[in-house]
């Protein structure tokens, strides 16, 4: 994809799936480990960061319990805070302390005792009881209605069954970037099909430090990685390797997850995961190249119903830049 390798790559191989694996080693040298993050190692690490979180809090809390109940001792003893008040005949700060004591204790519990049974599978499982009783209830239900009303429920049934429809769900700032041609040309032979360099510093400057998540086909049509950018590639193949570093995954939704700590994840191409992903995205940064290309791969229509113009920014031909394009941006209605 020459959006990316034209400015910071020298242009180097093509990228067909047939000889793929000779062009790979073309392009990051010698074949390193398999390096896949998949569902479960995600929740594994997850799971894992949340388990520390959990333990340094609970030592925070010992610690400041120390300090406070050494605070409360040196308040009444010392300085003589309450010396006179006295429960049952016992200083104040014991109390105070054998309630900070019982919060204390109760903190511990959670951590070790409540967190590890009642973690997210024990959710799942509880969940899944629920469903389970919610279908038994829901079939009860409609043999009583089919008793009753016989002619009636006999459509039910093909209601009832259909599946229910997958509801797509908005990320907040996941943005679709790329650079389209007044026909929605986006690429030809897994390349691009013009060379602008100022469009290639704004895709330079918007993605630095952030996750960039794209389909296969656009990988292997950079030479190496991209620097300081985390690549999540979208592929169906379950042994496609990839240089360290690089996450693989095998839908949008994993992609999606594995950039959730990001706080702008963007999707970078092609035609496929343009398509796919726009249900997802929250904004998309268009450079629209005024000029029509003969292409095979196209960015998908930006509906106006769903989309509104927010900025836009006309770029000038001049001697670096064979076409005027402009630099819009979209956010979702
Ligand atoms: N102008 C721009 O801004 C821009 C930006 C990026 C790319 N491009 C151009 O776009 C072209 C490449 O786009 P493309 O549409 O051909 O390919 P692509 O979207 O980059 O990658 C397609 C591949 O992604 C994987 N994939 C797609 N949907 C998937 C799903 N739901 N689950 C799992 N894997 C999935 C499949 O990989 P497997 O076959 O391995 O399973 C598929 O072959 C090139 O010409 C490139 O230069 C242009």
């Amino acid at each position: 994809m020459t959006y990316f390798k034209d400015q910071m790559f020298p242009p180097t191989i093509s990228s067909k799936k047939t000889n793929f694996t000779q062009n790979f080693n073309i392009m990051f040298g010698k074949k390193k480990p398999v390096d896949k993050i998949d569902r479960e190692q995600l929740e594994l690490i997850e799971n894992s960061q949340k388990r520390i979180k959990q333990k340094k809090r609970l030592y925070y809390h010992f610690v400041i319990f120390l300090i406070g109940a050494i605070f409360l001792i040196v308040l009444n003893t010392v300085l003589g805070v309450g010396e006179h008040t006295k429960i049952w005949g016992l200083d104040w700060f014991v109390f105070a302390i054998l309630a900070w004591l019982f919060l204390f204790i109760f903190h511990l519990f959670n951590v070790f005792v409540t967190h590890k049974f009642m973690g997210k599978s024990w959710e799942e499982a509880q969940l899944n009881k629920l469903v389970a009783k919610q279908k038994k209830r829901i079939a009860e239900l409609q043999t009583d209605l089919e008793k009753t009303h016989p002619i009636e429920t006999a459509i039910i049934p093909a209601q009832t069954t259909l599946a229910p429809e997958k509801k797509t769900k908005v990320h907040k700032n996941l943005t679709l970037i790329a650079a389209a041609g007044e026909n929605d040309a986006i690429g030809k032979d897994n390349k691009l099909v013009w060379h602008l360099s100022d469009d290639l510093k704004r895709f330079k400057s918007l993605t630095l430090d952030h996750c960039i998540i794209m389909g296969r086909k656009t990988f292997e049509s950079f030479t190496k990685p991209l620097p300081n950018r985390t690549h999540i590639i979208i592929t169906r193949q379950h042994d496609y390797s990839v240089p360290n570093g690089v996450i693989v995954v095998h839908n949008i939704e994993d992609a999606l997850d594995a950039a959730k700590n990001d706080t702008q994840p963007f999707i970078v191409g092609g035609g496929e995961i343009y398509k796919e992903a726009m249900p997802y995205a929250d904004k998309i940064e268009l450079t629209r190249v005024h000029e029509r290309f003969d292409a095979d791969t196209y960015f998908p229509k930006i509906d106006s119903t769903e989309w509104k113009e927010t900025e836009n920014k006309l770029h000038q031909t001049d001697a670096n830049h064979k076409y005027p394009f402009s630099f819009i941006t979209y956010q979702r209605r």
